[in-house]
């Protein structure tokens, strides 16, 4: 799946930066509290809105502190997915079967330097992992490359069973940096400015899909 990321897109006109995206799978909305992280974007009240103006699931990545206080409300107006942050949450697994209670699938995430391992088992209370390969707070750095390993340790764990969950990927993704995700074992992937930024968003939605769908499937 391709999530195209609104950090990138107008604030003034998301509804037609949804719009000229309808080809993604996900749309990916950026919460920034400018406590968590350094830098403060958007809340409930536009992500509302937004459900009020566009038939694109939506999947909102809390970059905020108390995920556990706020997250659940995001369900609950209508989000697709809600993910937060492994590092900000006091109970992650009360707060992601509050987020599947109110009817959306829930995500955890995880900055480039924190470990995965130690979550193996909370990890079977969540449908999405969202693996961050950049530091969150701002869009258009350069893809981290070492966090891979995290990836595929996931897809290992996916594939021999013992969980079941999208494995997204989320910094610096474009038509190059997407085929060692997608080979390292994605298969969701945010891209903000590869998108936004090209002069065609949706003709970039399509071109990330088809690196994406040959590196997965080498053969075909
Ligand atoms: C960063 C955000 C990302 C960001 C990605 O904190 O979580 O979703 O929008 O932007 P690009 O694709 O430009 O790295
Ligand atoms: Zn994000």
């Amino acid at each position: 799946m391709i999530a195209p990321s609104i950090l990138a897109a107008d604030f003034a006109h998301l509804a037609d930066e949804a719009d000229a995206v309808a080809n993604a799978d996900w749309l990916h909305v950026d919460v920034m509290d400018a406590h968590f992280v350094p830098n403060l974007t958007l809340g409930l009240p536009v992500v509302r809105s937004l459900l009020n103006s566009t038939d694109m699931p939506l999947d909102c990545h809390l970059m905020i502190e108390d995920p556990d206080r706020w997250a659940p409300g995001y369900a609950e107006a209508g989000a697709a997915n809600v993910t937060f942050h492994v590092e900000a949450a006091d109970d992650a697994v009360q707060t992601a079967r509050a987020i599947r209670r109110a009817g959306a699938l829930a995500g955890l995430s995880v900055k480039p330097g924190t470990a995965i391992e130690p979550y193996l088992e909370i990890l079977s209370e969540f449908d999405t992992l969202l693996v961050m390969s950049v530091e969150p707070g701002f869009g258009g750095q350069r893809f981290m490359a070492e966090v891979l390993p995290k990836v595929t340790w996931a897809r290992g764990q996916v594939k021999s069973g013992h969980l079941r969950l999208f494995i997204e990927i989320d910094g610096g993704i474009d038509a190059d940096t997407i085929v060692a995700a997608a080979e390292a074992g994605a298969d969701v992937f945010v891209a903000g400015s590869a998108i936004y930024e090209a002069s065609d968003p949706g003709k970039a939605v399509d071109a990330l899909r088809v690196a994406a769908r040959a590196a997965m499937n080498p053969s075909s």
